[in-house]
């Protein structure tokens, strides 16, 4: 659905910002997957079982729970975010906290709910005191999310924030440059936007965040014509 006037007005006024008038064999996914408890052939209750009990990086040393990811498993949308923080690794649950109601009202303005989309993260461990995640930690939950994205099959991967998204991408590139134009996680199309945490602290960049929505309703939409 392509975000009508009507949801944009309604999306800049719920974020408080005055409105003025006037995949295949070749899919880098299953590349990545590489050793012998590999997700590749999982399906979700296995992906899920290994998941809650995976010890392949120190987080598990300090994680109350694993946050597997939340959502329809046929979503159009696969939103990826960074790591869960503390209120996420209290709840077993992504985007729970303040930046995840603004996710919530970014995806409602259009037309998506936390249930019709299906929302993960590049780690599916907190990080100690909400440190960027390492590497090495990225690389050894990768596969996860790969099988994830493999299983869901999205129309549409929107990267929010800076971690997830050069995560994704294999780039050192800031959000303000990969922002705004469309790229490809395999055959997956994926648009790059702000985190909400970063809008929460910086409101005049909703803007931007909502043409990023509007740039991946097209996309879904022009899947589904
Ligand atoms: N920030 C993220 O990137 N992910 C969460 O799950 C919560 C906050």
């Amino acid at each position: 659905m392509t975000p009508t006037e009507h949801q944009r007005r309604a999306y800049l006024e719920a974020l408080g910002i005055d409105v003025w008038v006037p995949r295949d064999e070749a899919d880098p996914v299953a590349d990545l997957v590489d050793d012998d408890s590999a997700p590749e052939a999982m399906d979700w209750p296995q992906l899920r079982e290994t998941v809650r009990s995976c010890t392949r990086c120190r987080l598990h040393e300090s994680r109350t729970q694993t946050v597997f990811g939340v959502g329809s498993y046929d979503a159009d949308w696969m939103i990826i975010g960074e790591a869960p923080g503390a209120e996420e690794d209290r709840r077993g649950e992504p985007f729970v906290g303040r930046a995840g109601k603004l996710l919530d009202q970014m995806l409602r303005a259009v037309g998506q709910q936390r249930d019709s989309v299906f929302i993960a993260n590049i780690l599916k461990c907190r990080p100690p005191n909400n440190r960027d995640p390492k590497p090495d930690e990225a690389a050894q939950c990768r596969g996860y999310l790969e099988r994830q994205i493999e299983l869901v099959k999205p129309k549409i991967i929107l990267a929010v924030g800076r971690i997830a998204a050069q995560t994704l991408l294999g780039t050192d590139a800031p959000v303000g440059q990969l922002r705004g134009t469309l790229h490809y996680l395999g055959k997956t199309p994926l648009v790059v936007t702000y985190h909400p945490a970063y809008l929460l602290r910086s409101p005049t960049q909703k803007r931007k965040a909502w043409d990023d929505l509007c740039l991946a309703s097209r996309v879904v939409a022009e899947a589904a014509a």
